[in-house]
């Protein structure tokens, strides 16, 4: 996940690949109370791992459902409808899909077995209204008390006797969750008689009433719908576990990957499993729309391939109402169209996440849209040509602002666009994806594919003992940067030589075993760690001997040649973070931002004193001292790629600079250079 303040999405070329989508919400949620509720074991595979995932299984333990987590699987052993925890104080942090259904379900057992269970939440949660949930239960003889608003949370629930005799009435013109909180507990007290629950104002958000309906039938229980102004659950109706249960994918987050087909599945398709033409999701729907707009989509009962079909794509004009969160993506997919897309019915984006109609129009407009909004509706213009402008993308704490933004960084393929002037697409917060698609930049960069010179790269050279390594480690995580570590690769060469016995001097079989590196030797990096041939490295090549011997092999130019290809293969998306002593000058001379350290050598020596007397290593300052100047030498004076700054290098003297204030002074430089440091024309 990208906990960086921004993310650069450099100008993206083709997709194609395949890749796996987290579960839905929607789902996993749903599957998971009637996991708890039902007899018997429910092993559930893909459940969505998110905040909202969490916060209801951690509920479900505290009343008593045995719950394993065995990686994708967790096997949930439930309540058979009958309370085992006569008391809980249940923590529902910002998770809506788990606060609703479990207050009917509670509300309900308590009236009928006794107990009493308070509900509450991060302070969001307690100004999301509950009321007419709250106003559907009480009539039943639910006692359900709002601890400190009325029709907010926190809630109480303290038993009560219910009388279910007359229809229960609940409004559905402001939110469908309170009728999908009522049709998954009313089940609980079906045993004496029918049970009828009619909706009062127009039903919203059908598709999701259909997603509870169908998983409701999963779970043994059929109930009879009359129009969508009437439901029905059966008299002894009962929640039976259907042994394993599959989340299917998200099919809004599948929108995003719909569209990188539709725009840049040039050469191959983009495939997308966990999803597909059997999906109970509304959104899926979202594929029609993408295909009136030209894409190419075939599908299996779970997967999707989505290529490139007309191209420029198609504006449409399109009522939107049944696929409103989906259809974001559908005004960032007319920056790739031919006239003027329009979508209508879609007043609910004003009361999302954020205004979502105000807030698509203001960054569209950044990247050079014309964009008009209106009470229900939008219409996007793509830029005129040459019109395209770099664009930082505010996200307004919204997932979908982030996911469907990450499009623009296609525009290099944009009709109207400069194919050799792509624009740089930042987004702010990336975090944000966390609500429903924590790796959803990760599956990007999977999927997305780049000319390598368009993917930016930050070098920090210097010479040995100058925090270079740390320098560049910290930059890579604020900026979430892939980061080369090259002194590693002359280390590991040099461990592998000692333990092979061979001769330092014997340039032929060092040159020989650097270029093994990566081919015929596996290696890995993770964090702080270093994986060769799946023995980890991390302490050995760290060691003063091995050190000595990097230096040496390091002068060889056919040693440092081998290491080439090797080492420019890092340069991966979003972007890289490259330290050593040449990789400003020979490795990635079009680096976008070369920094060369020049600490001091008194400092530098104190530094590596410091940290070798904690490693409980005995030496002195001016054996360091004469050890680094000797090295120093050694890396300016060899033949090929000296130690030396590149011509176009900054230069930062980090001798009295703590480490922190060293990191916010490169990226002071990078965001200064903002967009020019990306994207060089
Ligand atoms: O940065 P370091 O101490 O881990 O580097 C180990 C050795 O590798 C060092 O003696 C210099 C050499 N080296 C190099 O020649 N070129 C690089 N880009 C990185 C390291």
């Amino acid at each position: 996940m990208y906990t960086t303040a921004f993310l650069d999405l450099p100008p993206l070329l083709t997709a194609g690949g395949t890749l796996r989508l987290p579960g839905s919400k929607s789902i996993s949620n749903r599957v998971l109370l009637l996991a708890g509720l039902s007899e018997g074991t429910t092993a559930v595979h893909d459940l969505l791992a998110s905040d909202d995932t969490r916060v209801m299984l951690e509920a479900l333990r505290a009343l008593g459902c045995d719950i394993q987590q065995n990686g994708d699987t967790v096997h949930i052993t439930g309540l058979a409808g009958k309370l085992s925890v006569l008391q809980a104080d249940l923590f529902m942090g910002n998770a809506g899909t788990a606060i609703r259904p479990l207050t009917a379900a509670l509300a309900l057992l308590s009236a009928t077995q006794g107990g009493v269970f308070t509900l509450s939440g991060v302070p969001r949660m307690h100004e999301r209204p509950i009321g007419d949930l709250v106003d559907a239960l009480r009539p039943l003889g639910c006692v359900v008390e709002c601890l400190a608003n009325e029709g907010y949370p926190p809630l109480r629930l303290a038993g009560g006797r219910l009388n279910l005799s007359r229809p229960i009435q609940v409004r559905g013109d402001v939110s469908s969750q309170f009728l999908t909180a009522l049709l998954l507990s009313l089940p609980l007290v079906s045993q004496e008689q029918d049970l009828v629950i009619d909706v009062v104002g127009e039903l919203i958000s059908k598709p999701y009433i259909e997603i509870t309906l169908n998983l409701l039938a999963r779970f043994g229980i059929q109930v009879q719908r009359q129009g969508w102004e009437r439901f029905v659950i059966p008299r002894g109706s009962r929640y039976q576990s259907p042994g394993h249960i599959h989340v299917e994918a998200d099919a809004s987050s599948a929108s995003y990957f719909i569209a990188a087909g539709a725009i840049a599945g040039i050469e191959e398709p983009v495939r997308i499993e966990g999803v597909g033409s059997a999906s109970i999701q509304g959104d899926i729907r979202f594929i029609e729309a993408a295909e009136a707009m030209g894409a190419k989509v075939t599908s299996g009962a779970n997967w999707l391939e989505v290529r490139r079909g007309a191209w420029p794509l198609q504006a449409i004009d399109l009522d939107c109402n049944h696929i409103p969160d989906a259809a974001m993506t559908l005004a960032v997919m007319a920056l790739y169209a031919q006239g003027t897309t329009r979508l209508r019915n879609i007043a609910s984006w004003r009361v999302k996440e954020t205004d979502r109609i105000a807030a698509m129009a203001t960054e569209l407009r950044k990247l050079g849209a014309t964009v008009v909004e209106g009470d229900d509706f939008i219409e996007v213009t793509p830029p005129a040509r040459d019109g395209w402008q770099h664009a930082s993308i505010h996200t307004y704490d919204d997932h979908r602002m982030a996911m469907c933004f990450s499009l623009a960084a296609f525009n290099a393929l944009a009709p109207t666009a400069d194919a050799s002037k792509p624009v740089s697409v930042r987004i702010e917060d990336p975090r944000c994806v966390a609500k429903t698609f924590p790796d959803y930049f990760e599956a990007l960069f999977q999927v997305a594919q780049t000319r390598p010179d368009w993917i930016p790269v930050i070098t920090v050279d210097g010479p040995t003992a100058s925090g270079k390594g740390t320098l560049a480690s910290a930059l890579a995580t604020r900026l979430g940067y892939q980061f080369l570590d090259s002194g590693s690769l002359y280390r590991i060469t040099g461990l592998l030589a000692v333990e092979q016995g061979i001769d330092l001097d014997d340039d032929k079989a060092l040159e020989q075993l650097a270029r093994q590196l990566g081919e015929a030797i596996s290696l890995r990096f993770d964090h702080e760690h270093i994986w060769v041939d799946g023995r980890d490295v991390s302490e050995a090549v760290r060691r003063e001997e091995i050190g000595q011997a990097a230096s040496r092999l390091s002068a060889y130019p056919g040693v440092r040649q081998a290491l080439l290809e090797l080492q420019k293969a890092f340069r991966g998306l979003p972007g890289l973070v490259a330290d050593g002593r040449d990789m400003g000058t020979v490795v990635f001379p079009d680096a976008a931002l070369k920094v060369f350290l020049t600490a001091a050598v008194a400092e530098r020596a104190e530094r590596r004193h410091r940290q070798l007397i904690s490693k409980g290593v005995s030496v002195t300052l001016d054996e360091i001292c004469s050890d680094l100047e000797a090295r120093d030498l050694r890396d300016r004076s060899r033949a090929v790629a000296p130690l030396k700054p590149a011509q176009d290098a900054q230069l930062l003297d980090n001798s009295a600079l703590t480490i922190e204030q060293s990191v916010d002074t490169v990226l002071g430089w990078w965001v200064a250079g903002w967009p020019h440091v990306i994207v060089r024309h």
